[in-house]
């Protein structure tokens, strides 16, 4: 995790309004299960862009006039703290937002510090848009030694597990990518949040590799920042879910939205 301010000046939101969850699909209720655990007493609105999904195909503009009109509209709505459960929205449009908005903005961006203080040769699974830009370069050349990480773009894989991620397919798509590297490496790190539902599926048939994905940190980051600002919120009854995406009012809303439910029951 970057190591940004955590206190923000007080306006414009308040601690009876929701943490705003923010991915292209259903790859942020990852983020969404995981801080739910540390923070079980907030409300949350999960809103997925998935008109415009998948984002890691799209060009560095793009995604941040998508991200500008998305992050207008969920403050809108109400908005205490805004997590890009995106590895690619970061990557392209986090700094951007953060001059933009006095909110707190957290990111995620993938977990490459603990993987290579740990290993001597590091998998990274992320969209194209993740692996080109300037922050993932950054990243590596604070952290990694030269040749000690290998960064693997898997276009279509989002895709995949929008439709089911337990399906033949992906782990059919998942063997091609890693089998050649059984042996060569011993970490992979999950650079986009809908490659963690196959965390358990990865853990079961590639043990040769340790996994690590940013979730944690980034939740454990969204407790300390909702505690500086004095944004928890005080009622002692189980936070709720506001389930909302990009599509218009319709079957085709219902159908996306009750998926999401399944997607977070799954890992919860
Ligand atoms: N879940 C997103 C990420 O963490 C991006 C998937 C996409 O829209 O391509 O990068």
């Amino acid at each position: 995790m970057k190591n940004i301010s955590t206190t923000y000046p007080q306006i414009g939101y308040n601690l009876s309004q929701p943490v705003t969850v923010f991915d292209s699909g259903v790859g942020g209720i990852t983020v969404l299960a995981q801080a739910r655990k540390l923070l079980p007493g907030e409300d949350f609105r999960y809103f997925a862009d998935i008109v415009n999904a998948p984002y890691g195909d799209k060009s560095t503009a793009q995604i941040q006039a998508l991200m500008r009109e998305n992050c207008r509209r969920l403050c809108a709505l109400g908005c205490k703290a805004l997590v890009l459960a995106c590895n690619t929205a970061t990557s392209a449009a986090a700094a951007m937002l953060r001059q933009e908005y006095a909110l707190p903005i957290l990111g995620l961006e993938p977990a490459l510090k603990p993987a290579v203080l740990q290993h001597k040769r590091v998998l990274v699974m992320a969209t194209r848009l993740t692996l080109r830009e300037k922050k993932f370069a950054a990243l590596l050349s604070q952290v990694a030694k030269d040749d000690q990480v290998i960064p693997l773009a898997c276009p279509g894989l989002m895709e995949m597990v929008e439709e089911d991620f337990r399906s033949a397919k992906i782990y059919a798509y998942l063997r091609r990518l890693l089998d050649p590297y059984c042996g060569k490496a011993d970490a992979l790190v999950l650079g986009c949040t809908h490659y963690i539902f196959l965390r358990r599926w990865l853990e079961e048939n590639y043990p040769c590799f340790a996994i690590y994905d940013g979730n944690f940190g980034v939740s454990q980051h969204l407790y300390k920042v909702l505690v500086q600002n004095n944004l928890l919120r005080q009622d002692k009854t189980p936070g709720k879910i506001i389930w909302d995406c990009s599509l218009p009012p319709g079957e085709e809303r219902k159908r996306f939205l009750c998926k999401c439910r399944q997607d977070l029951a799954a890992l919860e």
